[in-house]
């Protein structure tokens, strides 16, 4: 078998240890003395997964029979907020409790020895699942990290006159990755707002059009707003930046599980995607996605003994750490095979479009944008010309009585009046954040396969009683 090409490789290195893996599943994994583990193996197949669980989720039915599989209190909690933080399965979570296990049972054997070949299989897994190639992304704890990699890794490519340019609907964290790179680089951060209400995905597409400024170098846009809820219409956002020449980095932390995805088709030219939220698979895992063509000014954060050695080489070893997380998303990529993932989708949207239809009858109210303009997650409006009691009692006596309301006020809510409302659905056992967009109250719910149009017959009966409609 010839060698294969650079750009066909797997290629990582730390300090005890290489592994190069060509794309036909040729393979070879040194130690420290370079001893071949697997050798011009011409059959490179990944290694077994020793801690795999014998999980099979095919024909479980979705809603309360599937919550088992979850690790969720759902005795005690009506729990409508998996867009905040995900929330794992169980397969996955005892899967990565093995990889822990196994870890420490030899941690050198594990760490110097298995690791890495580990992780290729699991990037291998996870690149059939988003439309990729193993060696254009990396597996990492968070989305945090990868867009911090992202951005700073624009340092010494960007200047004064560039901009970097994101919508306020935005990740808040990610704003402040733009405004530190723009003050160490001398560019700007250039933030559009977006004019609400939208009615379609082209209206977006249009207001970005207009507003993209000259010396665009980056563009950055979430695949789900995480406020508001909204899926963008990326595939356009790329074609348009990349018609201009922009780079774009598509925050995507929402996205693995609630789109299908395509990363191939996409074209975006970084891509950010937590494993942790909508995929249910261990908290510590996300992936980062890179065209190849940019990969060489792709810096880590956390510079350790792959630094030099490629991409994938300098960014998946960060010291030593639990990578158990990243190991066991396989536990959920395969959860998620046999669940099927467009028969989730299907549930997921079906129950979000009963749920809407069923709190915005109950409130007199609307979503913040149309339906089809949401995945997994929609903003609600609490009622109108209403001021919950859990808002009043937290207001001063004074206030409380000066007729400070929403009748009197309807456009007058505060984030302080979001957060009332959220403890009081909190203390009646609702997890369900509120939010407040242009002096409007707006809960947001998430749905996933755990739940149930009851969970939101019992929002809908909370909300009204605190509101006394
Ligand atoms: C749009 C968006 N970007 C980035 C993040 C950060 O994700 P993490 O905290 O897992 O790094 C989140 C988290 O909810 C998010 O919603």
């Amino acid at each position: 078998m010839g060698t294969p090409a650079p750009t066909d490789q797997v290629h990582i290195a730390s300090a005890s240890q290489t592994l190069t893996i060509g794309y036909q599943g040729f393979g070879s994994f040194h130690n420290e003395d370079n001893v071949e583990f697997m050798a011009s193996d011409p059959g490179w197949q990944p290694p077994p997964n020793h801690c795999q669980r014998e999980v099979c989720l095919s024909g479980t039915a979705f809603g309360a029979p599937c919550r088992y599989q979850f690790l969720i209190d759902f005795d005690r909690w009506t729990f409508l907020n998996h867009g905040a933080f995900g929330a794992v399965l169980r397969c996955a979570h005892e899967e990565a409790e093995a990889w822990r296990r196994r870890c420490e049972n030899q941690p050198l054997r594990f760490l110097d020895r298995e690791l890495f070949a580990q992780l290729v299989r699991v990037m291998g897994e996870l690149a059939a699942f988003v439309g990729s190639q193993r060696q254009d992304l990396v597996l990492l704890p968070n989305a945090t990290t990868g867009l911090n990699v992202v951005t700073q890794s624009l340092r010494g490519r960007i200047g004064p006159g560039d901009v970097l340019f994101h919508l306020d609907v935005g990740y808040g964290s990610v704003k402040k990755m733009l405004q530190v790179v723009a003050s160490q680089t001398g560019a700007r951060a250039v933030q559009h707002t977006v004019q609400l209400p939208l009615s379609s995905p082209s209206q977006l597409v249009g207001q970005v059009a207009t507003a993209l400024p000259e010396g665009t170098r980056l563009a950055v846009f979430d695949a789900v707003t995480s406020n508001t809820g909204i899926v963008l219409p990326i595939q356009e956002l790329v074609q348009l930046c990349h018609s201009r020449g922009i780079e774009v980095l598509i925050d995507g932390a929402h996205a693995l599980g609630m789109l299908p995805l395509d990363l191939r088709q996409l074209g975006a030219d970084y891509f950010v995607a937590n494993c942790h939220k909508w995929l249910s698979g261990p908290r510590g895992s996300a992936m980062l996605h890179v065209q190849p063509k940019h990969q060489r000014h792709v810096h880590p954060v956390i510079v350790s003994h792959g630094y030099g050695s490629g991409f994938v080489s300098a960014l998946l070893w960060d010291g030593n750490r639990d990578y158990a997380p990243l190991l066991a998303v396989s536990a959920a990529l395969r959860a998620w095979q046999q669940l099927g993932p467009h028969a989730v989708r299907q549930y997921q949207r079906e129950l979000l479009r009963q749920a809407v239809e069923l709190l915005t009858q109950a409130w007199g109210t609307g979503t913040l944008v149309p339906l089809h303009m949401c995945g997994s997650m929609a903003l609600v409006q609490l009622p109108r010309h209403c001021l919950p009691a859990a808002s009043l009692q937290n207001l001063a006596p004074a206030e409380a009585h000066s007729g400070r309301d929403f009748a009197a006020a309807p456009s007058s809510a505060t984030s302080a009046d979001a957060k009332h409302v959220q403890d009081a659905l909190y203390k009646l056992a609702i997890e369900c954040p509120v939010k407040c967009i242009d002096g409007n109250l707006f809960v947001r719910i998430s749905v996933h396969i755990y739940n149930e149009l009851n969970d939101f017959e019992k929002l809908a009966a909370a909300v009204s009683g605190m509101c006394q409609i």
